[in-house]
């Protein structure tokens, strides 16, 4: 579909949404309604693709820019006068080469690419092919919907809810979707000959059927499920998207061979590979990436966050842009923030908080810790009660922890700093000077034990509480 255009509608103010946000700004599994518009319009291999902005339009133009750089262009619809009008808007940015136009409504997110092709196919049948086609769905309730009118079993025109005339017309179940496919040079014909005498007094895109009827064209249909078509007018369609979206890619992973459990949240940027483990409550954001043999337990919520293969993320941690590497046991209760970056075989454990901080193969840290803005070599171990004193008030320093290097407990490492490969710091040490490879550091008051003392303490306290009572 090289010289196909699609045009995406977006510029309706979504009223029903009841927002300040434009309507195909609001997110589904993570990422804008419009953003999967244009993803199927390009998965189907359409060659341009552009997008009729109105209503804020500053929101959307930027998401589509950083999102799909050159590959999208937009199109400005200055007053939202019907789909036919921004129709209009969008095929006049079409560029020359265009022979066809695909139009799609923005607000419909589980459309995929192979649903446009297939509506699409009826105008490349050869001797019979259609001069427009057009996605049909059946529904039960058809309420609120452009319903297909049929004579002699072809469709004359599209009639719109608040237009109905009777309640033959009331009674069709066959309603329009919103995805219409032809040729450039029918569409352009079609549209200039709109006009707004309808109950809502706008440009209706659905009346180029009855166009394209009356100019002897064939019209085809293609009967989509209701699972793809569904469009989000309000928060309550928003849900039911979101949940449809959902359960369309857990089972794809399920059948690829990940266990996903029940109640388990992923964005649509996602990705779980075979024999990945994901347990209940987990909830996986952004690009997320679950690899091989891999367990997220029990209420971990991971954005962007890598957790290569068979590591071990355990109950309730919570990663942000990060890595995990393989066969890392992070958690349970572990902070693992932006730019951490947990080695191969690593053990982060419970109430430790990473953040910047990169940890070499098999290094350990196992109780809770603050290790922000750290470099901690192969093998090296972090004791209970670390802190890395990275922050001075104005900027942040380095700590720099040598392979094999042994942090004891209660240790207080003041950035910038550096521990030598193999050197040992003893527990409740104040790290203020570089410790060279191999050496002892200790820094404490020295410990004095005095014989016999305890009983004479507490002897001396309570005399004192006694005194007290008989004074009052
Ligand atoms: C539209 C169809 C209806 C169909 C339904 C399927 C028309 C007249 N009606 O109704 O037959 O059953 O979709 O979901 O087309 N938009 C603009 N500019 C405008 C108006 C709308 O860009 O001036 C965009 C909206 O942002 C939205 C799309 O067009 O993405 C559809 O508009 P909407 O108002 O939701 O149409 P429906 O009433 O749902
Ligand atoms: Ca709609």
């Amino acid at each position: 579909m090289l010289t196909t255009t699609a045009i995406v509608l977006a510029a309706g103010h979504g009223t029903r949404m009841k927002s300040a946000m434009p309507k195909v700004m609001h997110r589904v599994c993570g990422l804008p309604i419009v953003h999967f518009v244009v993803q199927a319009a390009l998965d189907a291999g359409c060659g341009e693709v552009i997008v009729v902005v109105g209503h804020r339009r500053e929101q959307v133009e930027e998401y589509l820019a950083q999102t799909f750089g050159g590959r999208v262009r937009t199109a400005v619809q200055a007053r939202q006068r019907g789909t036919g009008d921004a129709a209009g808007v969008g095929l006049a940015a079409t560029s020359d080469r265009a022979e066809r136009v695909l139009v799609v409504n923005g607000d419909v997110p589980l459309v995929r690419g192979e649903d446009l092709r297939a509506v699409a196919h009826p105008l490349d049948e050869g001797q019979a092919s259609a001069g427009l086609s057009l996605a049909t769905c059946k529904v039960d309730d058809s309420t609120g919907y452009g319903r297909i009118l049929r004579r002699d079993g072809k469709v004359v025109a599209i009639r719109e809810h608040p237009d109905l005339r009777n309640d033959d017309e009331r009674s069709v179940r066959e309603i329009n979707a919103g995805i219409y496919a032809g040729s450039v040079a029918l569409f352009r014909a079609a549209l200039e000959s709109l006009v707004p005498d309808n109950a809502q007094a706008e440009l209706y895109l659905t009346d180029i059927v009855a166009f394209a009827s009356r100019a002897g064209e064939t019209v085809a249909t293609v009967t989509l499920g209701a699972d793809v078509l569904s469009g989000v007018n309000d928060r309550e369609q928003l849900v039911q998207v979101e949940r449809a979206m959902h359960a369309r890619m857990l089972r794809s992973f399920r059948l690829a061979g990940a266990t996903i459990r029940d109640g388990v949240r992923l964005d649509a940027g996602v990705v779980i590979e075979p024999d990945a483990t994901i347990e209940a409550g987990a909830v996986l954001r952004g690009t997320t990436k679950v690899e091989r043999g891999a367990l997220v337990d029990v209420g971990c919520v991971l954005h962007n966050v890598l957790v290569e293969a068979e590591a071990v993320v355990r109950p309730y941690t919570v990663g942000t842009d990060a890595r995990i590497g393989a066969r890392a046991h992070v958690g349970p209760f572990a902070h693992i923030r932006p730019d951490s970056d947990i080695g191969e075989e690593a053990h982060v454990g419970s109430f430790v908080e990473t953040k910047k901080t990169k940890m070499g193969r098999g290094a350990k840290a196992n109780h809770l810790a603050y290790l922000g803005d750290g470099v901690i070599g192969d093998g090296a171990n972090i004791g209970a009660g670390t802190i890395f004193c990275n922050y001075d008030g104005v900027q942040k320093h380095t700590t720099t922890i040598g392979p094999g290097a042994f942090i004891g407990s209660d240790s207080q490492l003041v950035a910038p700093v550096t521990v030598g490969a193999g050197a040992y710091v003893a527990t409740g040490t104040t790290v203020t000077r570089d410790v060279p490879p191999d050496a002892l550091s200790i820094g404490r008051t020295k410990q004095v034990n005095k014989e016999g003392y305890a009983s004479r303490i507490r002897a001396r306290f309570k005399a004192e509480k006694e005194g007290k009572g008989r004074a009052k």
